[in-house]
């Protein structure tokens, strides 16, 4: 196979940076589209010239002309879909949040192991520059030992009632801060300790749902590493900071100022070493869906190995569930 024949799933706002990114893949060709609003579709096909428009997501994964599909719905659509394109033998990339439930990530990764399919969720951050490089210098050893990882992670205020929702779309933990346990995990390794304490500070839909829309996290990483998170959908600006502190180093990225700001790494505590920049200005939306969406189809060819799979997510979740669990409970919990 030289090329992915694939099929989009949900047609909103998320599809269209997906279908972008596609087009930036010479070996993925996006060939049908189903969405419930039948205009959606429409949009989404005209766009990018999507030649079929599909009556039912069933119809697109019984097609033959499709080997891989993007879930693009919202988050409590996911399981049900997922585990229909697994089972039709479909490969399958995933939006994050995987699922709601960890039961429901879990049933989902199951049913891509068990058919045999790539299931890659969507974590784009760890695609977007300097964040791969980030994770091949900490594993070069180039920093040392882990210390410490401390992130603020500011999404935007939500876009609709639904992702305040635990039955929906979850809420801050599970919706937008799941990209940070995932970038910790793969950075740090597995999580031991974690305790969170948040509240629904601004929003009424975070009042209403009894999710927070600010959270304060603490981990403590297997290997000793200590972790923080500052998470808020109401700074009112978006994207993030990120610190590493190691032994022998420390990075620090900023992606504040509009998807942009400065990468530094200072190799060596000794003054007078100079620290190195990076300068990535707009990374997010430049590189890192697009290069999450060269890993899905280079996967599905073979190519590569996968990355921010079913199994990753199901370990991201269990931290989300934990933490919102942590809240609830004001207690420092074990993993
Ligand atoms: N990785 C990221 O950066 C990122 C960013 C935003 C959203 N997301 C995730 O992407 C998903 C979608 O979010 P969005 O912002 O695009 O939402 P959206 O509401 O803009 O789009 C969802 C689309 O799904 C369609 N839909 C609803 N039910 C459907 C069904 N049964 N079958 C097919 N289509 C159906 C809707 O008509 C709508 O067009 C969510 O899980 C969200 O958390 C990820």
């Amino acid at each position: 196979m030289n090329e992915a024949r694939i099929g989009v799933i949900g047609a909103g706002r998320i599809s269209h940076v997906m279908a972008a990114a596609h087009a930036q893949v010479p070996e993925s060709r996006l060939v049908g589209v189903f969405d419930v609003v039948r205009g959606a579709s429409e949009r989404l096909a005209e766009k990018f010239g999507i030649p079929r428009i599909y009556d039912s997501y069933q119809e697109l994964l019984a097609s033959d002309e499709i080997d891989a599909v993007l879930v693009c719905t919202p988050t409590f659509l996911h399981e049900r879909i997922v585990i229909d394109a697994a089972n039709a033998g479909k490969h399958v990339f995933c939006q994050k949040p995987m699922a709601l439930t960890l039961e429901q990530c879990e049933r989902m990764n199951e049913a891509a192991v068990r058919n045999g399919v790539v299931l890659q969720v969507g974590f784009m951050i760890r695609f977007t520059p300097p964040f791969a490089e980030v994770k091949e210098r900490i594993d070069s050893g180039e920093i040392g030992d882990l210390i410490a990882i401390r992130s603020a992670v500011f999404g935007w205020e939500p876009t609709a009632e639904w992702f305040y929702d635990p039955e929906q779309g979850g809420g801050l933990l599970i919706d937008t801060i799941i990209h940070t346990f995932d970038l910790y995990r793969w950075y740090a390794g597995e999580v031991e300790t974690i305790y969170a304490d948040g509240g629904a500070y601004v929003f009424e839909g975070a009042r209403k749902h009894g999710t927070p829309d600010n959270v304060m996290c603490s981990l403590k990483f297997r290997n000793g590493a200590m972790g923080s998170i500052y998470g808020s959908w109401s700074s009112g600006y978006g994207d993030k900071t990120l610190e590493i502190y190691g032994t022998k180093g420390s990075f620090f990225i900023d992606l504040m100022e509009a998807q942009g700001g400065r990468a530094f790494i200072k190799k060596d505590k000794q003054a007078p070493s100079p620290a190195e920049g990076w300068n990535n200005l707009g990374v997010l939306w430049k590189f890192g869906y697009q290069q999450e969406a060269r890993q899905f189809t280079h996967s599905i060819l073979g190519r590569v190995p996968p990355s921010a799979t079913g199994a990753d997510a199901v370990e991201a979740q269990k931290l989300a569930m934990l933490a919102d669990r942590s809240i609830r409970q004001a207690a420092v919990l074990k993993v």
